[in-house]
């Protein structure tokens, strides 16, 4: 090709031609729910599996003390590594690598193993961000569906390991899973790990059920395992973004290349080295966390064909699909009544799904209240239709 026509074809592009293909029918991931919540602030967030309880004293005592260093650029987080290290029973920092919340670990482990015509296994339903950073790399995500059977959903570690292939880079679970809020079994995960293939193992949820569930162990008989976590849900701190991913430390190393310099700031560091010394809130927290999930499940456990998923974290899902009811209408009833719920696609032949995330005491018994009264007004309408 001469240099002319070369710079001929240049003039007719448009800048759209310059991306690459796959980002092309990608767009901006904007929760609409939660910018709703936040510019109406009167209504009721539980829709987004955050904690209801605010930071502690000590907490916003520790924001402002690193607020008045901002003018700094942060360290590596040796210290508050170090920590994370020693809670888990990990050597050391280099098993550690901090992110602004899980989400960018995730960006990050994707980015090391992703690349054009990959493919990525989950489980589904399950959390939305694997499937975003997989297509964002030209990845395509393989979806395994949980099995539904005896108002559980269960992982289908058999069919999972169907699907892999030369072209797997990624397996990841959720454990326990959201929305389904179960945990697997341990006897999938060594399955799965014994497959060499990276696997990710998404413990966002664990400390509602304690470290003793994690499986974090595995590391060091698999170097293929990374467990990442955050401190968005059980200690409160969404809003901060800081998580965080424990490996081997020669993959915790090359997937710490992928760093932003100075990624995590020092008011996010240091906030959570505060929140991960403090085991007594952390307990409070949790406490109150699975006695209202026990509270909720029992309050509306005797509505006929109203299916609650027992969790082991901070949300429960339902499907009011037996019931004849669509979640829409119940996510509906609940806006007009100032709650925000969040949904789930049809499936299994139903679109009874809706989830709920734990609230305050208050916000808790105003939703059983409008769930109890969505049924009661709806069926007594269905029965003076039959009549
Ligand atoms: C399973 C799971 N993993 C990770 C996250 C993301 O958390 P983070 O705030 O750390 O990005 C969520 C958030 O809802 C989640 O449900």
């Amino acid at each position: 090709m001469t240099g002319k026509t070369t710079r001929q074809k240049m003039l007719k592009k448009t800048i759209e031609d310059y991306f690459v293909p796959w980002i092309k029918p990608l767009k901006m991931y904007v929760s609409d729910h939660i910018e709703l919540a936040w510019q109406k602030p009167g209504l009721h967030r539980m829709m987004s599996n955050e904690n209801p309880v605010p930071p502690s004293r000590k907490i916003i005592k520790t924001i402002l003390k690193y607020s008045a260093l901002a003018n700094r650029y942060p360290d590596q987080g040796l210290s508050v590594r170090s920590k994370i290290a020693a809670i888990n029973g990990l050597k050391g920092p280099e098993n550690v690598v901090l992110g602004n919340g899980s989400s960018e670990i995730f960006d990050m482990i994707f980015r090391s193993f992703v690349t054009r015509g990959d493919q990525v296994i989950q489980e589904i339903p399950c959390f939305g961000i694997y499937k975003l950073r997989c297509e964002l790399l030209g990845g395509k995500i393989v979806s395994v569906p949980m099995i539904y059977r005896d108002n559980q959903l269960l992982y289908n570690t058999d069919a999972l390991l169907k699907l892999v292939s030369s072209k797997t880079k990624i397996i990841t679970i959720a454990n326990p899973n959201n929305p389904s809020g179960n945990f697997m079994d341990n006897r999938d995960f060594v399955k799965i790990a014994g497959t060499g293939i990276p696997f990710v193992i998404d413990e966002a949820y664990i400390e509602y059920s304690g470290l003793g569930k994690s499986q974090v162990n595995l590391i060091k008989k698999f170097q293929n395992v990374i467990i990442t976590r955050t401190l968005s849900k059980a200690y409160g701190l969404a809003g901060l973004r800081f998580g965080y991913l424990l490996a081997d430390e020669g993959i915790a190393g090359k997937i710490a290349a992928t760093l932003i310099p100075w990624n995590v700031g020092t008011i996010s560091m240091w906030t959570a080295l505060t929140a991960l010394e403090d085991n007594r809130d952390l307990e409070k927290k949790v406490k109150y966390n699975n006695r209202q999930v026990a509270f909720i499940i029992k309050m509306l456990e005797n509505i006929p064909g109203l299916i609650s998923f027992p969790s082991r974290a901070n949300f429960i899902l339902f499907d009011a699909g037996p019931a004849g009811y669509k979640g829409a209408d119940i996510i509906e009833f609940a806006t007009k009544r100032g709650i925000i719920l969040r949904g789930e696609k049809t499936q299994y032949g139903s679109d009874g799904w809706f989830r709920v995330t734990i609230g305050t005491e208050k916000e808790n018994q105003k939703f059983v209240g409008l769930i109890r009264d969505f049924f009661s007004f709806n069926n007594s309408k269905k029965n003076r239709l039959k009549q």
